[in-house]
């Protein structure tokens, strides 16, 4: 389709937006209400430009101008919104004559009229849509004479986003975002004319993606509460990098200053986050700067931990390890080290000659599927039939926004000259999502099924027999096993509780789509019965596979074989087998009788960002980089290796893994790989032909198959220990990560600590009030939650989130423990 903007020629795709047109010929026009990912409503008036057009006469001729015998440009009789106009053929766009300057001019000066003009104080000065587009467009010449319109200047909306309402020009994109994206109307506008302002329900903003609306605010009306009056936009150093907090590898920019992260925002990915990042990512990060952090290594001397040097502990270290045997050192790090840290811990582990070392959480089954099986972010997004098991919300938030990206049956935009259109005519304010196509499966009310056509709420623990159901009634057949009495066809329901009607109605579903996909959370992923069952059943209906890790790179460690070479060598095993422990960022400590164990080893060593209760008891503890500070590369649920990016933050003389493995490698007298990111790509590119050092912006999915086939490593102690005491509670998967609940203090003051999520009647048996802050022992381990007492958790089962030492699944909460701790502090 021909367009003309301007002077330059263009050849469009039908459908395409005029405003989109003269970015696409590298020209300029400005705007405040449209944005990418999001429906265009003209409602700025900012856009507008002279638009033109040929006519067809009744014959179907093109109508000639007289003088030139080309066709006839008939002009709008008005300037046209380009951000809602559809391009034409022949189409003719004016932004540069007069009567466009002019109204351009207008637009800025009546956008101002009510603007408070407050940019010295304001935390968007530098990166203001409205300042930019003043100073390009404006007169530059104020002639408003009267006393602007006052409104409330710091309402909260909750504990993270603050609403200068003064500031706010009614762009609408706050207001639509919700609606559009996440799905929640929270946002709308209240009153008319000048008096109109920005307003939430009662209940604040109840929803797991709230701080993109301060990223897409075109002016400091919607500002992010953790970084509200710390910096200036120029001083900040902006790290491009992606979040370690779930395993979705989603674009963030890190922005630092003085050596402190002020504030994380999202970064453009289209084929992973678009430009979204769900509350964990955004606000989890308030603990890097906590006063507690470990800055320097400590030695266990006379009993007590004192400071040294890197030099003096790694020769500790070296020293031990002399006096034994290597094979009898176990190596455990979370599985949020990035492949570079995999590739040390293993070269420290080569040397040692030991087997015992692995990456955790860790499910039992693998969160690696071939890639022919695999589906990607995009896939799902434009999948016809989705079969969700789990709180996928909660453990890979983007995941969820995206397959509301599928239920509106809108495929992400191609990209144009100018990157992402910035008005995708296709999207609409309120557009109907096809909740048919969407099957969710939980022992709990998820967030999620409210979207979804089919939700089967099972039994705990009863994923398997579903998923061997959910085959049978795919391929119309009966089953036999552990389903219980009834049967697929049968109205009565099964073991898992769900009747067989709503097997078959989800079963047809998937199997009715063309482009089906099967989302495994950790909920199936933790047992490796239900994940065969689960994978089964994807197999018989066609679906493609997102296998979801329990961190951000547990995908990438598996892949690189960062796992034990014997089940008995697995963690927690070897927190029973080894002789001497390096532990990196895992504290199996907050277990009494772990610690106990662990206090008798002949050397614990742990390399973590603060004084965890394991490191409390270690003898030599090393201080690490945070998730924030590392250089590397992490593999997310598609098999995409992103590259991670190091921001600037004063972390005293902390290491991330790999320089541990430099300084242990020089202790003891080698040049262990793995000592530098350098160095671990070195043996990437000669073990697995694999190029890290130039990975594209938006990562690229390799098809890497994993160095050692999964062998059966999963640790059986855990699993037994539920099978003994029967479960009581659920650990689940949460946005928000509980080991650092307590230091993220916005985050905390927003949602409380970690959720322990109670129904009513349990609640009252219990004696436990809704906000209650508790500990409890869960399989062993003690936790701290707040209550929260809600209809979702079925009745004599509670939730409670995972953490890196407490994986998902069904656990046993020793409810003789359960104490209410009244006052905050006591928390403290
Ligand atoms: S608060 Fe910001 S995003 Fe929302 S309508 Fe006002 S200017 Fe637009
Ligand atoms: S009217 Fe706001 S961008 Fe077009």
């Amino acid at each position: 389709m021909k367009v003309k903007v301007n002077e330059v020629e263009l050849d469009l795709k039908p459908g395409t937006s005029a405003i989109d047109a003269v970015f696409s010929a590298g020209d300029d026009v400005p705007y405040f209400c449209s944005q990418e990912y999001m429906s265009p409503i003209g409602a700025c008036r900012m856009c507008l430009a002279r638009i033109g057009a040929p006519r067809k006469d009744k014959d179907g001729q093109w109508v000639l101008d007289e003088e030139t015998g080309e066709p006839k440009i008939f002009w709008f009789p008005n300037l046209m919104a380009t951000c809602t106009t559809q391009v034409m053929e022949g189409m003719v766009i004016d932004t540069r004559s007069e009567p466009v300057k002019r109204a351009q001019n207008s637009m800025v000066e009546y956008t101002l009229i009510n603007h408070p003009l407050d940019c010295p104080v304001c935390d968007k000065g530098g990166a203001c849509e409205l300042q930019d587009r003043s100073y390009e467009y404006g007169s530059g010449i104020s002639r408003f004479e009267f006393d602007k319109r006052h409104q409330e200047k710091h309402h909260a909306l909750s504990e993270l986003i603050t609403l200068d309402r003064e500031r706010c020009i009614h762009c609408k994109r706050c207001v639509r975002y919700f609606e559009e994206v996440p799905g929640d109307e929270v946002l709308d506008f209240i009153d008319r004319a000048n008096h109109t302002y920005i307003s939430s329900e009662e209940t604040g903003l109840p929803n797991n993606f709230t701080g993109n609306i301060t990223d897409i605010c075109p002016v400091g009306a919607l500002l992010d509460a953790t970084s509200r009056f710390r910096g200036r936009n120029w001083e900040y150093h902006h790290t491009p990098s992606v979040t370690m907090d779930d395993a979705t590898g989603s674009a963030v920019w890190i922005d630092s200053r003085t050596g402190r992260i002020e504030r994380i925002k999202a970064r453009l990915n289209p084929e992973v986050n678009k430009t979204w990042i769900d509350d964990g990512t955004r606000f989890g990060h308030e603990y890097v700067d906590d006063e507690s952090r470990l800055l320097t290594p400590l030695i266990r001397r006379g009993g007590e931990l004192v400071p040294a040097s890197w030099d003096e502990a790694a020769a500790f270290v070296a020293e031990r390890l002399s006096g034994m045997s290597g094979k009898d050192v176990g190596i455990a790090i979370r599985a949020d080290s990035t492949v570079e840290e995999g590739i040390g811990a293993l070269a420290l582990a080569e040397h040692l000659g030991t087997g015992q070392i692995d990456h955790a959480p860790r499910h039992e089954a693998s969160v690696v599927a071939p890639l022919a099986q695999r589906a990607t972010l995009t896939d799902l997004a434009t999948a016809d039939a989705i079969f969700v098991a789990g709180d996928v919300t909660e453990e890979a938030g983007i995941v969820d926004l995206r397959i509301k990206d599928a239920l509106k049956g809108v495929a992400p935009p191609e990209l144009m000259a100018h990157g992402v259109p910035i008005a995708d005519l296709r999207l609409k304010e309120r557009q109907p999502r096809d909740e048919r196509m969407l099957t969710v499966a939980a022992p709990y009310r998820v967030d999620l099924m409210r979207y979804a056509g089919v939700a089967l709420r099972h039994a705990p623990g009863q994923e398997a027999s579903l998923f061997r159901d959910l085959e049978a009634a795919l391929k119309g057949t009966t089953t036999g096993g552990d389903a219980g009495e009834a049967r697929a066809g049968e109205t009565e329901p099964s073991g898992h509780g769900v009747a067989s009607s709503d097997i078959r109605t989800a079963a047809e579903r998937l199997k009715q789509g063309e482009r089906a996909v099967v989302v495994l959370t950790g909920a199936v992923l933790a047992s490796k019965d239900a994940a065969t069952a689960a994978l089964a059943f994807a197999t018989a209906a066609g679906a493609k596979l997102m296998l979801i890790g329990p961190m951000a790179n547990s995908h990438g460690l598996e892949v690189m074989g960062v796992l034990p070479s014997h089940a008995n060598y697995a963690y927690p095993a070897m927190l029973e087998t080894a002789k001497a422990l390096v532990i990196s960022h895992l504290d199996p400590a907050q277990d009494p009788d772990i610690a106990e164990r662990l206090k008798q080893k002949d050397m614990l060593v742990v390399h973590d960002s603060f004084l965890t209760e394991t490191a409390a008891i270690a003898d030599v503890v090393l201080p690490a980089k945070t998730v924030y500070e590392r250089d590397g590369t992490v593999v997310n649920l598609e098999g995409r290796f992103l590259k991670v990016i190091a921001a600037p933050v004063e972390g005293g003389t902390s290491e991330d893994l790999t320089g541990v493995v430099k300084r242990l490698g020089d202790a003891l007298g080698q040049r262990l790989e793995g000592r530098s990111v350098r160095s671990a790509h070195r043996v990437l590119r000669q073990r697995m032909s694999i190029d890290l050092a130039d990975l594209p912006e938006w990562g690229e999915i390799l098809d890497v198959k994993p160095v050692t086939p999964r062998r059966d490593t999963s640790a059986p102690a855990m699993a037994e220990t539920v099978k003994r005491r029967g479960g009581n509670v659920v650990v689940t998967a949460s946005m928000v990560r509980p080991e650092y609940a307590y230091l993220n203090r916005h985050l905390l003051a927003e949602r409380g600590g970690p959720t322990l999520r109670v129904n009513p009647a349990d609640a009252q048996a219990h004696g436990l009030t809704h906000g209650d802050d508790v500990r409890l022992r869960v399989n062993g381990m003690w936790r701290r939650a707040t209550v929260k007492v809600t209809e979702d958790a079925p009745a004599g089962l509670m939730t409670i989130p995972a953490t890196a030492d407490q994986p998902q699944g069904l656990a046993h909460a020793d409810l003789s423990t359960l104490a209410v701790l009244r006052e905050r502090e006591a928390v403290a």
